[in-house]
């Protein structure tokens, strides 16, 4: 028999014999279709202000069940531009640090933000966009299934821990958000502006998630 109507009639059965045994209730969507769904979701958001003003929305990009999910504050104009996180001279940079604890974007990162479009003049985003945005970085978590959070910045780092510490009194020791383990470092622009003082504590934070990965493989 043709494969494509075999599959899509044993499709059929499996949903007849579910919609018996537990009344319609199971969930067939596979986890990348549920991604799609908030990223459609995101497309079409206007539930705070900053729909008005983006070009693109940047829900983030990588794979399920992740070495590590990089969390930043909001995209910039570079990512505005092209729908994609963390690709301006931040996330260069940025890929660099992955480098050098032999992380790969295309095959152990999910790269995101906190809220999803951009905003104007890249001001810090207010609390109340958070607040509207946030549902959709929790339905991500639970199907990204990261083995880790890596939190960039203090906005991204305060909002996760629930923390209101600065950036530098934050980081140094582990966290957990949504039941992951989550470490907090500085943002990949503040080190490009201040290498001298945050170079050596980001080799820190990075350390500490190589060892975490190696004692959870
Ligand atoms: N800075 C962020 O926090 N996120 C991006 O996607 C790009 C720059
Ligand atoms: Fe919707 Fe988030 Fe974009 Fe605001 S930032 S419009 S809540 S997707």
């Amino acid at each position: 028999m043709n494969n494509g109507i075999h599959n899509s009639f044993k499709e059929l059965l499996d949903l007849a014999g579910d919609y018996l045994s537990e009344g319609f209730k199971r969930n067939h969507s596979d986890e990348s279709d549920s991604l799609t769904k908030i990223e459609e979701e995101i497309e079409g958001c206007k539930k705070c202000r900053l729909y008005e003003t983006r070009t693109k929305c940047v829900p983030g990009k990588g794979v399920l069940n992740p070495e590590v999910m990089i969390i930043g504050e909001a995209p910039g104009a570079d990512e505005d531009r092209s729908g994609i996180p963390f690709v301006g001279r931040a996330g260069q940079y940025m890929d660099k640090w992955m480098d050098a604890i032999n992380l790969d974007r295309d095959k152990d990162l999910y790269i995101g933000n906190i809220v999803k479009c951009r905003p104007p003049q890249n001001r810090d985003p207010f609390p109340d966009e958070i607040e509207a945005c946030k549902g959709y970085l929790e339905r991500q978590i639970q199907l990204i299934k990261p083995k880790l959070i890596l939190s960039v910045g203090r906005i991204a780092s305060q909002f996760l821990t629930g923390s209101t510490l600065g950036i530098g009194r934050l980081r140094g020791r582990m966290y957990e958000y949504c039941g992951i383990p989550l470490i907090p470092t500085y943002h990949p622009s503040g080190v490009l502006r201040n290498p001298d003082s945050y170079r050596k504590p980001v080799w820190e934070d990075l350390k500490a998630v190589k060892k975490f990965l190696s004692e959870n493989r």
